[in-house]
This record gives C-alpha cells, sequence and structure tokens, in this order.
C-alpha cells in the first residue's frame, strides 16, 4: 500500500494551517461582526472565546488528525473503533460541502472586485453609487456564477496537485504575500485622519455590551469559523504531519497568526471608514459597499488601495477554499477507494454547482432570495437567502456542535494518557490544564451558546 502523503516541511504544515486560518473570516466577517456588536465588547469577547475554546480545540483537533493519519471521519475510528467521535466527523464533512459552496460564491464576488478596480470599473463609479453597483452585480444571473466557477476552478487546480505540490506550494507563496500586503495596507490605513476614532472603536474599554449574551454567541461562532475548526478541516492538515512535528507550538503559532490578521485587518478597514464619514455597523456589506464608497472619495489612492486590498483578500480566500475541499477530497479518496485526481474533479464539480444555488440567490432567483422555509434561521427579517441559510446554519450550529463532540472525545470518550502522549505534553500543567478545559469550559461554553442560539430562534 502507498504511504499517506505528507508535508515535505515542517513549515509547509504551519503555512497550510495558517493559510486554512486566514480568510474571509479575518477580513470579511472579523471587521463587520465588531462593527455590528458594538466594537471594543465584540473584541474582548472574540479573544476569550479564541483563548479558552478555540487554541483547545484547535489543538485537539491537531491531536485526532496526527494520531489517526486519515480523514476527518476515520481518524477518529482509527483512534477508538465505534466512537462517538466520528459523529464530529460526519458533520465535518457535511459542513465542509455546505461551506465551500457559498465561500466560493463571495471569493467569486472579491475577484470580481478585484477585477472592476484593474480595469478602472470602480473606480469610475460616483459617490453614493456602490449600493448599486454592487446589488446590480450579485443580483445577475450571470457575473456571480462565472466569478464563483472561476474561483473554484483555481481552488479545484491546486488540491489535484496534492499536498506537496498543490496545497503546500501554494500556501507558502501565499502567506508571504499577505503577511507583505496586511502590514502595507495598515500602515496606510493608520495614517489616514480617521484613524484615531477607529482605535477608539476598537481599543477603547466599555464593558457593557458584554452583558449582551448575542455578543457572545457571535463571538463563539466567529471564534470557530475564523480558525477552521468544527468541520475537520485542522484534522485532515495534521493527519498529514510527520510524527516528530511539535503540535502546541503549532496550534499556538496559527492562534497568534490568526488574531494577528484579523486585528490588522481592523486597523485597515476602520481608519478608511471612519475618515470618509461611514457607518462601521453596516454588515456584510461593509467590504463591497461601505469600504469601496470611501475608496471612492480617495480618488486616485483609493483606486491603488482597492488593488491591493482585494487581492489581499482573494488570496486569503484561495488558501481557506483549499483547505475547505481538501477535507471532502480526503474523505471521498478513502471511501470511494479512488485516487487523487479524478476524486478532486469530482468533489469540486458537485461543490461548486451546488454553489450556484447561492450565487443566484441574491436576487436572481426569488424562490431562492425570499426562502420562508428557513426564515426562522434569520433574526432580522420575514424570509432569507438561500446562501444565508447555509451560512447561519453552518456557523451557529454544524461547526459548533463537531467541536463539541472533538473535545469530548478528547475529554472523556478516548484516553487522557494517550492523548497527552500524542501532543507532548504528558505530566505537564498545561497537558492538564488542557484537558479539563476539553472536559468541562470548551463543551459547557458551546452547549451554552448553541442553546442560547436555539431559544433566540424559536422566541423571536
Ligand atoms: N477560517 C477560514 C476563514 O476565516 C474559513 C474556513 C476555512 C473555515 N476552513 C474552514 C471555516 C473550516 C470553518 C471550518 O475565512
Amino acid at each position: 500500500m502507498q504511504g499517506r502523503e505528507q508535508f515535505a516541511t515542517r513549515f509547509g504544515f504551519i503555512f497550510a494551517a495558517v493559510g486554512s486560518a486566514v480568510g474571509l473570516g479575518n477580513i470579511w466577517r472579523f471587521p463587520y461582526m465588531l462593527g455590528e456588536n458594538g466594537g471594543f465588547a465584540f473584541l474582548i469577547a472574540y479573544f476569550i472565546c479564541i483563548a479558552l475554546i478555540g487554541l483547545p480545540v484547535l489543538l485537539a483537533e491537531f491531536t485526532v488528525g496526527r494520531r489517526g493519519q486519515s480523514d476527518a471521519i476515520n481518524s477518529f475510528e482509527n483512534i477508538k473503533a465505534k466512537s462517538f467521535g466520528k459523529i464530529g466527523g460526519f458533520l465535518g464533512v457535511l459542513s465542509g460541502t455546505l461551506i465551500l459552496s457559498f465561500y466560493g460564491v463571495i471569493a467569486g464576488w472579491v475577484f470580481y472586485y478585484l477585477f472592476s478596480y484593474l480595469t478602472g470599473a470602480a473606480g469610475n463609479v460616483e459617490s453614493g453609487g456602490f449600493e448599486g453597483f454592487f446589488g446590480d452585480f450579485i443580483a445577475s444571473s450571470v457575473g456571480p456564477v462565472v466569478w464563483q466557477f472561476l474561483f473554484m476552478v483555481v481552488v479545484i487546480g491546486v488540491v489535484y496537485f496534492g499536498i506537496k505540490k498543490g496545497i503546500e506550494i501554494a500556501n507558502r507563496t501565499f502567506m508571504p504575500m499577505l503577511a507583505v500586503l496586511v502590514i502595507i495596507l495598515a500602515v496606510f490605513g493608520l495614517t489616514m485622519d480617521g484613524a484615531g476614532e477607529a482605535l477608539s472603536f476598537m481599543f477603547s474599554p466599555d464593558f457593557n455590551a458584554l452583558g449582551d449574551i448575542n455578543v457572545w454567541g457571535a463571538a463563539v461562532g466567529q471564534a470557530f469559523f475564523t480558525l477552521s475548526l468544527g468541520m475537520g478541516a485542522m484534522i485532515t492538515y495534521a493527519s498529514y504531519l510527520p510524527k516528530d512535528s511539535r503540535l502546541p507550538s503549532a496550534a499556538g503559532t496559527v492562534v497568534v497568526f490568526d488574531t494577528f490578521f484579523a486585528v490588522f485587518a481592523g486597523l485597515m478597514i476602520f481608519p478608511i471608514v471612519f475618515s470618509f464619514g461611514m457607518e462601521p455597523g453596516a454588515g456584510p456589506g461593509l467590504l463591497f459597499m461601505t469600504l469601496p464608497e470611501a475608496f471612492g472619495q480617495w480618488g486616485l489612492g483609493g483606486t491603488i488601495f482597492g488593488i491591493f486590498f482585494f487581492l489581499f483578500v482573494g488570496i486569503a480566500a484561495l488558501s481557506s477554499a483549499i483547505s475547505l475541499l481538501e477535507v471532502c477530497v480526503s474523505w471521498a479518496m478513502r471511501r470511494f477507494n479512488a485516487g487523487r485526481k479524478p476524486t478532486t474533479l469530482i468533489a469540486g464539480a458537485i461543490v461548486t454547482v451546488f454553489g450556484f444555488l447561492s450565487a443566484l440567490s441574491q436576487g436572481a432567483i426569488p424562490a431562492l432570495t425570499e426562502m420562508k422555509l428557513f426564515a426562522f434561521l434569520n433574526t432580522e427579517g420575514a424570509t432569507i437567502t438561500f446562501l444565508d441559510v447555509l451560512d447561519k446554519f453552518t456557523a451557529q450550529y454544524t461547526l459548533a456542535l463537531g467541536g463539541f463532540v472533538t473535545a469530548l472525545f478528547i475529554g472523556w470518550g478516548w484516553n487522557k494518557v494517550e492523548a497527552l502522549r500524542e501532543t507532548g505534553l504528558q505530566d505537564t500543567t498545561l497537558g492538564n490544564l488542557w484537558i479539563w478545559f476539553l472536559r468541562i469550559v470548551a463543551p459547557a461554553g458551546i452547549l451554552y451558546i448553541l442553546i442560547t442560539n436555539l431559544i433566540s430562534m424559536l422566541t423571536q
């Protein structure tokens, strides 16, 4: 039998894991969540959720993957046959498919914006015109499908070439580019007039909103999403690791970089938003309407900034989408005993075609744009778009549930000594702390959020 594919270098794995974590979650989702949930309070809740739930669960996923040496479902089985753990894996492959189908749509919008800035089309939009520019684009029945398709072709192309030649090389190219771009963009942002206001929005202490349960629900969901947790992406990547790499330091590195990118995304976006007197709480449209509106008032500088900015977001989205597809491909290869290349093409095609439904759900097809059946997922309106159904359903429920199962598997289901040996944390305080976080703190936190989400959904 052929051996399992492996990363060529330790850094290859770190780059890939950071690449998976840093994505639309950091640059699109985090800033708008921060804007909607009161700035500083959300930041604090988010830091707490990352430290108490995100980091322990991330290390748990690394441990399951490296020990199990298989895909998101079978890794659990390899460690302990007939364990409840693989329920988490099933949820994972399901969520992976659903998330990638709409993630590709939003990434497609990003590349359309990059293209529009490059051709000058976006630079010529008149003041106040981006609502129409964006609205017309996403409601059309051709553009969003074409751009999603193009994006998915690149994602499928990378996964097609496997771990070393595809995923590792792509991430080793992309991550340094991202680091350079984010620093340039943040320095730019911080030299603008609105920088002071932005800093006080993000960092001036205001603990009132911490009493609001919705802020905490949003923060936990964001922690899972941004660290790629709860669906086996990190299990799958860690299964391509050799035995001698250190898991705790890898987990720490991913968390530090991911948080760094989120905070810096805020530091580049909010100064611009405030400098041009825009609203920070614009929601998902922040990236596609508010920010371009601000770029527009800035003239040529804004167009140049726009090019670099959407290039940055696009690259970040690409490396995350690659990890989502790899979860499905890795599972399907084993399940159907098939080679990587045909599996990637078929799985990629299925996800892409399913994604068309999300791409067409922003106005093109009324039945998908104003869904009543799933309206209960939406706390704000009487109908919901198909894309939002997938986003809310995964971020608020299946990811958290997947993380819950993984935490319980390490905490209670498997064997504490073995788990600690796999991480190299045996007989350390840190190791014991980790186990207790997985036994009590993380599951309790997740359960609390799941239940309050459920209640607020049912009683609205
Ligand atoms: N973490 C990525 C982001 O922030 C998205 C992502 C990639 C993801 N893989 C995932 C989210 C797995 C949840 C689960 O954009």
